[in-house]
């Protein structure tokens, strides 16, 4: 039996495809490249609705601005991710798309604020997500470079086949629970290192490492260990992941070159020889996370909201799996294998 259910196909879906051994990603129909310059609005609603309709993520966020007296004041001693799993269970079961969607950055905005001692900032309906939720976090509008960046990455992280939170989403949401149900469940699931949690221990690993000649010895350490190098390795790719490439050019856009980005490509240089060395048997390339924790650094979000800023993109792509699952009407209930001991027989 395939352990973690490697290459099982579990759904049928129009949503997106990952080439592992290409390394490419196609999202309704959109390779990455070309859906990298949509905006994230326009991959949501394509990914809901398959055609480009008006934004309606605006007057949503106001809405869920609204929300946040219900759960923000029991938040403020409570991580972010625990804070964002309260902002997501505060939503009530008959919430939709639209809905589910906004609350990410408005929650997480304000009690970005909030554990500052700061007030929320209100949405600007007329603004696009990713200036929006900048703007409310800081208190001031970012420069227009600055939401590009982030644009960039809530588009390109926008959905990825069937990866651990996706199918959690299509679990919960094929047993009828509600939209928001199935969406919370996937926040859990996205949470955890091997998923979308990685982006704070790869700059954990960076200040770790410190200095360049420190990588080598440091990295060794690390895979002596046994332990896994942070953004780096995939289920499905075999190649480097693409979403790499896009996250890195929309970060050498922001900000062509820092000292902080050529250590950085130092210590992936390494890595990526180390791990060859480490595992001949298996490819494992720079996957998404390690450019987008550079990324979302760089616009200075803290790294305990790292895995936030991932669900407020990936919340899209969440909501059209528990949609096209929910149209199959068919509960997902796999089986397992009984490797207990028998049971004991009366004399
Ligand atoms: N560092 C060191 N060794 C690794 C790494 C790594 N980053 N990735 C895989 N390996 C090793 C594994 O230990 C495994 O050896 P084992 O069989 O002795 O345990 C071997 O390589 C083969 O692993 P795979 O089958 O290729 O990995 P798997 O599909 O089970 O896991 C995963 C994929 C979880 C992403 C893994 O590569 C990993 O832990 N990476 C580091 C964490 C990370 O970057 N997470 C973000 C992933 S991207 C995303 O989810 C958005």
């Amino acid at each position: 039996m395939a352990s973690g259910l490697e290459g099982v196909v579990a759904a049928e879906t129009v949503l997106s495809h990952v080439d592992g051994e290409r390394g490419e990603l196609i999202v309704r129909g959109l390779p990455l490249q070309v859906l990298a310059t949509q905006g994230f609005e326009r991959a949501a609603i394509l990914l809901w609705h398959g055609f480009a309709e008006a934004d309606r993520l605006g007057p949503a966020r106001e809405r869920a601005f609204e929300r946040l007296g219900q759960w923000l004041p029991t938040a403020a001693a409570r991580t972010v991710p625990e804070a964002m799993r309260l902002a997501l269970a505060a939503l009530p079961d008959s919430a939709g798309a639209e809905e589910i969607a906004a609350t990410v950055p408005v929650s997480l905005a304000g009690m970005l604020r909030a554990r500052k001692g700061l007030m929320p900032v209100a949405p600007d309906p007329q603004q696009r997500t990713a200036a929006d939720f900048l703007r409310m976090q800081r208190g001031a509008p970012p420069s227009a470079a600055e939401a590009a960046a982030l644009d960039t990455y809530l588009t390109v992280v926008i959905d990825h086949g069937l990866n651990a939170s996706t199918f959690t989403v299509r679990v919960v949401a094929s047993t009828r629970a509600s939209l928001a149900a199935a969406v919370g469940a996937g926040f859990a699931a996205l949470r955890g290192p091997l998923h979308g949690g990685a982006p704070g221990p790869v700059l954990d690993m960076l200040d770790d490492i410190g200095s360049a000649e420190r990588i080598d010895a440091w990295l060794e350490a690390a895979l002596a260990r046994g332990d896994r190098l942070m953004g780096f390795g995939h289920r499905v790719y075999r190649v480097r992941d693409p979403r790499a490439d896009a996250l890195k050019a929309a970060l050498q856009r922001l900000a062509p070159t820092t000292p902080r980005l050529a250590f950085a490509e130092l210590v992936e240089r390494r890595a990526l020889a180390l791990l060859r060395r480490h595992r001949p048997g298996r490819a494992l390339d720079t996957n998404v996370e390690f450019y987008a924790a550079l990324l979302l650094d760089a616009l200075g979000l803290p790294r305990d909201a790292m895995v936030s800023v991932f669900a407020m993109s990936r919340v899209a792509g969440w909501i059209a799996h528990a949609l096209e699952q929910r149209r199959t009407g068919r509960i997902i209930r796999p089986a397992s294998r009984y490797i207990g001991p028998a049971p004991a027989v009366a004399a």
